[in-house]
């Protein structure tokens, strides 16, 4: 593990001098775990009424991870596993930990938190841990906390994960919900700095008016041969899919221009908008509506599937091995999910 050279002179002279400027936020690594089960669309063919081409068409998915039971892919298992990959790139040990936040709608238990699973797997003796319910925006919701933390001096270093075992509250003879989830993780360790870089601007937003388009209720449903093994909870999602997809072009345009507007800055000027991964006929019309064309829009959810707070932690940590983040430019991230809940974040890429 490469050794965190702490924190520089400039921010130790801000922390001893509270009149000073704020400290900013800094994503310092970035990790993912994914389970290792390949679910394609074809094999969803064998399970309900569906095909291939009808998947592909109406939401671009062509496969997206299962989670079998137990083991290290359990929720806590693939956000500890995300959690050590990002602070192996951050170079920070478990102990420089002062926080831990997980996004999740599908933790392992109903308490106590993921967030204490993956603190106690690290030994990260020093970090208070709690987990946000904030739908597939818990990342971003966990990005704010995190950045506010840091921006108030409360906190140097944080690990804010991004969770869900989607599989486990699937119904799986509804197959209108259940060719869209996947399973998997995603973590990013946020340090703090002097300099002007990192999270720019976070933007959270919520109207549980319309919490009845995507929700989980009471009924559980058998889980189809193919898939003996997995996790499943007494609890399955229900979706308005119509008035859900046009919500959630409504909320990400709106939410993305709302960032770039705070930091006066034009879509031209954004290098990647990085977003929840729910449908490709979203993101384009997303897009279009941002006037940003789609290779600047970053997506995977071909292979992934919308894993809900995972999605964007996933795709940045992709997205950041791939060498596709270039320092100094700037990244949006936008979420949208349910609550209804959707956020933005403005970022000046450190690493
Ligand atoms: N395979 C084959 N046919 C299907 C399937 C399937 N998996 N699912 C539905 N159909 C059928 C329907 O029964 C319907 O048949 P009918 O015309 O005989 O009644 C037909 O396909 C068309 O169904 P629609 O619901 O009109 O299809 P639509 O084009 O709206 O696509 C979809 C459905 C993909 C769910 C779309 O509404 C959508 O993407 N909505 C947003 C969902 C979403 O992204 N949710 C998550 C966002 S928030 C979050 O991430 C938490």
């Amino acid at each position: 593990m490469r050794e965190n050279p702490g924190p520089d002179a400039e921010l130790r002279r801000l922390e001893r001098n509270p009149r000073r400027a704020k400290p900013w936020t800094v994503i310092a690594g970035t990790g993912s775990s994914t389970p290792r089960k390949i679910l394609s669309n074809m094999d969803l063919e064998r399970i309900v009424d569906t095909t291939d081409e009808w998947i592909l068409k109406r939401t671009g998915i062509r496969e997206r991870r299962i989670s079998m039971n137990g083991g290290t892919e359990t929720v806590a298992g693939m956000a500890t596993l995300a959690a050590l990959k990002a602070m192996e790139m951050a170079g920070i040990t478990p102990k420089n930990l002062d926080l831990i936040v997980v996004g999740t709608v599908t933790p392992d238990r109903q308490f106590p938190s993921v967030a204490c699973m993956v603190q106690n797997e690290l030994c990260a003796t020093n970090a208070a841990a709690f987990d946000i319910s904030a739908g597939c925006s818990g990342f971003l919701y966990g990005l704010d906390v995190a950045n506010n933390a840091i921006r108030s001096g409360g906190c140097r270093t944080a690990l804010v994960v991004g969770a869900e075992r989607l599989s486990s509250v699937l119904n799986w003879q509804d197959r209108s919900t259940c060719v869209l989830m996947g399973d998997g993780a995603g973590a990013v360790v946020l340090t703090a700095t002097s300099k002007e870089e990192g999270i720019l601007s976070t933007h959270l937003k919520s109207d549980g008016k319309f919490w009845d388009l995507l929700y989980c209720s009471e009924g559980n449903s058998p889980v189809p041969e193919m898939l003996r093994g997995i996790h499943s909870s007494p609890f399955h999602l229900r979706m308005d899919g119509h008035r859900l997809f046009k919500k959630a072009v409504e909320c990400l345009s709106s939410i993305a221009r709302e960032a770039l507007d705070h930091n006066s800055l034009s879509s031209e000027e954004v290098a990647l908008v990085i977003p929840h991964q729910a449908n490709l006929r979203i993101l384009l019309a997303m897009a279009r509506s941002m006037n940003i064309p789609m290779e600047r829009v970053y997506t995977n959810l071909q292979t992934y599937g919308n894993t809900s707070s995972a999605s964007i932690p996933i795709a940045l940590d992709e997205a950041n091995r791939k060498g596709v983040l270039r320092k100094a430019t700037h990244v949006l991230l936008v979420s949208f999910g349910a609550g209804l809940t959707w956020g933005a974040s403005l970022i000046r890429w450190f690493l």
